[in-house]
């Protein structure tokens, strides 16, 4: 720790599956592990902050094999590819000290010895798993735990699954996390608590099934191949293997662990409030202080999920409106630790009241008539009001009470105080009517000091917007002309008598038209289609010759692949005339011949014969073609099996 610092402080966000974009749900917490980082930093303490992704388990092996590409490649392209993870981190604004991917072989290298070493103290055994799986939550439940039959989680279908696997002996720990949790801080807020207590460790906490043997992609087992460690045990140890626990690439253990605070979802709370105290006491290892478990942004009311097509793009929403607006609207806007409903109204609304009127108005009135009436230069001298001190007063009780907050977490009431500040500043300006005061050489003294003192206000209240938007304190500071030593965390005791030179900058926060915004907003959310279709014909084809084309229904005797072809498959058809009708089609990549026999197609059986790698075919069978997501995707025309072999199809 360097000498002038107060102290270390590590704090984490989740690691993230990088099964699918980021929205604005994931972007929430990390805003608010930055904001909580950038505020301990401006405090003066030396401050690592942890993100990264999570990306084994069985959920991204099926989506990388729907995709057709290798489990690495497609967390690769989620990560590292455009408008991936690090991306999004970087348009956000995150100031992420260190980024862990849980495919890092050093991570990996060390999750097997902490596996081994649990296996080794006897608290990892061998067993046979039989219950209920979420695929989709990577989650074995037991029977109780199900809601209604479903994941208690997600709400999604169960599967029963049985195999060999490890367990840890979570069991053992249940007295000793109910005591964490009930006689101690460690879980925030507290009703999660009783969540917790009530609903996981009163009705009796089982043995936890840590391995699996279903699918590959995982920490392997060294010590039993086949198995691959439970992907929550792989994630978990991520906060200590990034500080250099069972590994040599980092050596930070010593200054940074235990943890200050893991921030996580709702959701997530009991893997990090049960299973990881419960893993770490374990190893005899020391605890993290605190888990804050935040509650959830829905959209419109609504969870946000892909299926439903309501995920905000951070992407479109910091375009449009600019990333400290985003990062401020959600902090300000929703309590942390409870659920909060986004809409865009919402957002442009905060905008327009908090940011335009109340911020930018005070910041711009403010330089513009600095300019108008000193020409930008606020000497030293001026004569001080009695109610000057209300100013001075309330920004020390607004800087004591946002700090309170920022430390309990509770960022919008932290901000709420700063719009105290700002509110008092802003009818600050309607009592001493400055334009009233410029009119005589005798108020200009007066005039003088109600310009600094507006200065000083919003000196202050841009050093504790620095946290939530870095980029607009740093403009404000500039038309300030506030120097370093001024913008910091110990510069906060309020000091008007100093000399200004202000300059005019461009509006902070242009107001925005709603309805203009609202409508442009929707036409970009729309998701465009993956799905691409041939351009239609412009060729007219008379009726007459239309008609005749012999469109038949044919059932399929016998399918198979023609040697030394990709491409083809030979069809034996039933077309209603007694006789066989062999027809071939270069559909081989799209079906496996066995698919296809019994089936119902369409055929248009009077085209001349055509010879292809020396066989004859007899027409050609119907198929619909589109490209997908660059694909080309074809599937065949088939029928209702009661249709008759030979009906024509007019
Ligand atoms: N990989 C695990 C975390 C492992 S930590 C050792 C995971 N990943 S996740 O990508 O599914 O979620 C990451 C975080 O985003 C979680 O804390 C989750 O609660 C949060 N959110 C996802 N959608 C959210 C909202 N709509 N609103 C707020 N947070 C949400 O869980």
């Amino acid at each position: 720790m360097c000498e002038k610092c107060k102290g270390n402080y590590y704090i984490t966000t989740p690691i993230y599956y990088p099964s699918a974009n980021l929205h604005i749900g994931h972007a929430y917490c990390t805003v608010a592990t930055d904001a909580m980082a950038r505020y301990k930093r401006l405090q003066g303490y030396n401050v690592k902050f942890l993100t990264g992704t999570d990306e084994h388990g069985q959920k991204i092996e099926d989506k990388a094999k729907e995709a057709g590409v290798t489990p690495q490649q497609f967390v690769d392209n989620i990560v590292l590819g455009e408008k991936g993870v690090l991306d999004l981190w970087k348009l956000m604004n995150i100031s992420y000290d260190r980024f862990i991917r849980t495919t890092d072989d050093y991570h990996v290298a060390a999750i097997q010895k902490i596996f081994k070493r649990m296996y080794e103290n006897g608290d990892i055994y061998k067993g046979t798993y039989s219950g209920k799986y979420c695929k989709p939550c990577e989650s074995f439940w037991t029977e109780s735990q199900l809601v209604d039959g479903k994941c208690p989680d997600c709400g999604r279908e169960v599967q029963d699954a049985q195999e060999e696997a490890y367990f840890f002996k979570l069991s053992k720990y249940a007295d000793r996390i109910q005591d964490l949790l009930e006689n101690t801080d460690f879980l925030e807020p507290r009703s999660r608590v009783h969540e917790m207590v009530n609903n996981f460790i009163k009705p009796g906490l089982e043995d936890l099934c840590v391995s699996r043997t279903s699918f590959t992609w995982g920490v392997p087992v060294d010590f039993d191949p086949g198995h691959v460690v439970y992907v929550w045990i792989d994630a978990l140890f991520n906060y200590m293997t990034a500080l250099g626990f069972e590994n040599k690439k980092y050596s930070d253990l010593n200054d940074f662990w235990p943890a200050d605070v893991h921030f996580v979802g709702k959701e997530i709370v009991r893997f990090h409030s049960i299973i990881w105290p419960a893993m770490l006491m374990s190893l005899d290892l020391p605890l993290p202080k605190k888990v804050y478990g935040h509650g959830w942004l829905n959209f419109n009311g609504e969870k946000m999920s892909k299926s439903r097509g309501n995920v905000v793009d951070p992407y479109i929403l910091s375009e449009k409106f600019g990333v400290d607006a985003l990062r401020f609207f959600l902090l300000r806007t929703f309590p942390f630790g409870s659920d909060g409903n986004f809409t865009n109204e919402l957002l442009m609304a905060t905008i327009n009241t908090d940011l335009a009127n109340t911020l930018g108005n005070l910041v711009s009135r403010t330089v513009a008539m600095n300019q108008k009436y000193f020409d930008g230069t606020l000497e030293e001298g001026g004569e001080a009001a009695e109610l000057d001190s209300d100013l001075r007063v309330l920004a020390a009780d607004v800087c004591a009470k946002y700090e309170a907050q920022m430390d309990r977490f509770q960022f919008s009431v932290a901000l709420n105080e700063v719009f105290r500040l700002l509110d008092r500043a802003n009818k600050y300006i309607d009592e001493t009517t400055p334009w009233i005061l410029a009119k005589s050489e005798d108020t200009k003294p007066r005039l003088l000091t109600v310009m600094k003192n507006l200065c000083e206000c919003i000196r202050i209240a841009a050093i504790l917007i620095t946290p939530f938007m870095p980029e607009t304190s740093e403009k404000i500071f500039a038309v300030l002309n506030v120097p370093a030593d001024r913008q910091v965390w110990d510069a906060q005791a309020y000091c008007a008598d100093v000399v200004w030179n202000t300059v005019v900058g461009a509006p902070l926060f242009p107001r925005l038209d709603v309805e203009k915004e609202l409508k442009e907003l929707e036409k970009l959310s729309k998701p465009k289609s993956t799905i691409e279709i041939e351009p239609y014909s412009e060729e007219k084809v008379d009726f007459d010759t239309f008609c005749k084309s012999d469109f038949r229904a044919v059932k399929v005797k016998d399918c198979c692949n023609v040697k030394k072809s990709d491409k083809l498959l030979q069809f034996t058809l039933d077309d209603g005339t007694g006789t066989d009708r062999q027809i071939l089609s270069g559909i081989a990549r799209f079906y496996k011949p066995e698919e296809l026999i019994g089936k119902t197609l369409v055929a248009i059986t009077n085209l001349p014969p055509r010879k292809m790698m020396g066989r004859e075919s007899c027409g050609m069978l119907l198929s619909a073609v589109h490209t997908e997501k660059g694909e080309e995707k074809l599937n065949l025309i088939m029928l209702d099996d009661a249709i008759p072999a030979g009906a024509k199809l007019c």
